[in-house]
């Protein structure tokens, strides 16, 4: 056989085609990528971020010898009034000393002989204290493996700093502040960061991690997230509230708090700034994704005539990004260390949205982003991929608005990626392009990894309907696992790539500019690639309202039109999980509507879980 390919006659641009997408799940920010090595470093750690957090978790008391304190957290002489928690410690004898000592992330603060660490903390005093107050790491048996000292010199707050060398590695350390003398001595944002961050930026980025996704060459970063962005409650002021970048700027002491959906703290610390300035760094082009003021998850939603400010974060992140300082907007950035624009060409409206209050809500966004400019490339939003439903008024919508991209999400099986090589290949040239911005296989392994690479060719191939494509999630610290598989894995003091990684950096590092014209003779082409296992097993549902009432409950085949009824329609259950199974006998991959109809009979919650049952023991 032969390929000839044609190298003088361009086809599709390949554009942006391969990326990354940043979210803050599996502590991939806070405990990851962001280098703060202080755990709950503004005591604003608290029960709606997770039933077991409080505002000393991560913090211990520590008391010497015959040293005797109180340590509690007050709120009535904040350092400002976002950041309304500090600790107080009242030493009533000082021994061989008192204090506090922070755990970290993971095994503890890792820190490595001969590098430097910055320590910085808001302090003040009452006036019966005076005593120079020890800034320490140490190990757990208390060698010390770096020191330093500060002077608590005011009764207001005042921010004071050191450096901190380390005269030995030690990954389970403990950063300690340990005073003598009695009276009362206020912290809050206690920081302790490697002095050596990604290119050395301050507020920076853990340098192996970020090295990592440098290491990928992607050209563009889609962040925050996720379900992240759109979680949360309408008012910018509470710790619940959606992700709206401005609370994500400026001094990280004013940065408010945040409950992080995936069940943890949200420092903020890695902001908007940060991320617009690690792209930069490494030659990707942001996608930033904001609210578009609905919450799907809890069916909040901003009233079309209350949309101006959501609508206006758009616009001034627009501004932030790419003003020149004589803009609003644009003047923060210049101040914040920026003057040069960022220049931002995507930006992205909801994640995975479901609901027709997000699509009436998309078209207001669009409109107004489109007026004021109009060469910012808008991404629609789909829900996550099955066949009909949400996802077709993704489409729809992106259709009737001209939306330039449409956010489509799939984690699926690697037979289900080798059988949809050519998903792409039908989609419309002159219709908006996917933007794939979540699709990973089940796992880790390397048929995991290869399933994506053939995957990927197809990807490269539909260039003409595929603009981006982004594997998710990207980062997991193996202590704090929300979500797998994940792209690279680390603790607090190594970082992996998986098989999935390495796939992921053979596809950006070699990709084309173009397509060219293959002309193929004496070649067979390959079969499409079925899934022929046999899947003997079920699909089954659960409620986990107290009493549901089931009048209907249908499982329709799409290709054939079949339609499986569940056996028992009219009962009632109490309690999670329990299950109803049609057996489906199918041998490839088959799409299924599942339909029911149901009546709650209690004041419960309802939640829903569909179950696949496998008779074998296939994942
Ligand atoms: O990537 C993990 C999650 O999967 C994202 O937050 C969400 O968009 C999707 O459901």
């Amino acid at each position: 056989g032969k390929l000839t390919i044609n190298t003088q006659q361009k086809g599709t641009p390949l554009g942006d085609l391969f990326g990354i997408f940043f979210e803050d799940l599996n502590h991939a920010a806070d405990g990851g990528l962001y280098a703060e090595l202080v755990r709950n470093r503004s005591f604003e750690f608290d029960p709606i971020d997770h039933p077991d957090y409080r505002a000393l978790t991560g913090w211990e008391k520590i008391e010497r010898g015959a040293g005797k304190a109180t340590l509690t957290v007050e709120d009535a002489h904040p350092i400002n009034d976002r950041n309304t928690h500090y600790a107080a410690i009242d030493i009533i004898e000082a021994g061989d000393g008192v204090g506090i000592a922070n755990q970290g992330f993971n095994t503890g603060i890792p820190v490595r002989a001969g590098e430097q660490y910055r320590f910085s903390v808001y302090a003040r005093r009452d006036a019966s204290f005076a005593e120079p107050v020890r800034i320490a790491v140490e190990s757990e048996d208390g060698t010390v493996r770096a020191e330093a000292v500060i002077q608590v010199e005011s009764a207001e707050w005042k921010r004071y700093e050191t450096v901190l060398a380390a005269s030995a590695t030690d990954f389970g350390s403990w950063l300690t502040i340990v005073t003598g003398g009695t009276g009362k001595l206020y912290l809050d944002m206690v920081s302790l960061f490697p002095a050596k961050t990604f290119r050395d930026r301050p507020n920076g980025l853990r340098a192996d991690i970020a090295q990592l996704l440098g290491d990928l060459k992607p050209k563009f970063m889609r962040f925050p997230g996720g379900c992240l962005v759109h979680d949360g409650s309408l008012n910018a002021e509470d710790r619940d509230s959606m992700y709206r970048w401005k609370n994500t700027i400026g001094d990280v002491a004013q940065r408010p708090p945040r409950r992080n959906n995936w069940r943890y703290h949200q420092t903020l610390g890695l902001g908007y700034y940060e991320y617009f300035q690690f792209c930069e760094d490494i030659g990707a082009k942001p996608i930033p994704i904001l609210p578009a003021g609905y919450d799907p998850h809890h069916k909040r939603i901003v009233p079309i005539e209350a949309l101006g400010p959501w609508i206006d974060d758009a616009l001034d992140l627009i501004e932030f990004a790419n003003g020149d300082a004589s803009t609003e907007w644009g003047s923060i950035r210049a101040k914040l260390g920026h003057p040069a624009p960022f220049n931002l060409e995507y930006i992205g409206i909801g994640n995975e949205e479901v609901g027709a209050p997000f699509f009436e809500r998309y078209a207001h966004f669009h409109k107004a982003i489109k007026d004021k400019h109009p060469a910012i490339k808008i991404i629609n939003s789909s829900g996550p991929f099955a066949a009909g439903g949400e996802y077709e008024r993704g489409w729809r919508s992106a259709r009737e608005n001209g939306s330039d991209l449409v956010d489509e999400h799939y984690y699926q099986s690697p037979e289900w990626f080798l059988a949809n090589v050519r998903r792409y290949d039908s989609f419309k040239s002159e219709e908006p392009k996917v933007f794939l911005g979540e699709y990973a296989s089940w796992g880790n392994a390397y048929l995991n990894a290869l399933a994506e690479a053939a995957f990927m060719t197809g990807l490269e191939r539909s260039a003409h309907a595929v603009g981006l494509a982004c594997y998710a999630p990207l980062l997991c610290n193996v202590d704090y696992v929300n979500w797998k598989p994940d792209l690279i894995w680390f603790n607090n003091r190594e970082a992996f790539g998986t098989a999935n990684y390495y796939v992921q950096q053979l596809f950006m590092h070699h990709q084309g500019d173009y397509l060219l014209p293959v002309e193929a003779s004496g070649l067979k082409p390959s079969e499409p690639y079925r899934e022929v296992t046999p899947i003997r097993g079920g699909i089954g549902f659960g409620a986990n309202a107290n009493v549901v009432e089931y009048t209907s409950i249908r499982l329709i085949n799409h290709a054939t039109g079949e339609t499986l009824s569940f056996a028992d329609t009219a009962f009632d259950r109490t309690g999670a999980g329990d299950k109803q199974t049609a057996m489906l006998g199918a041998t490839h991959w088959e799409d299924y509507t599942l339909s029911l109809k149901a009546k709650k009979t209690d004041g419960g919650q309802w939640g829903f879980a569909v179950y696949f049952d496998w008779a074998d023991d296939r994942q």
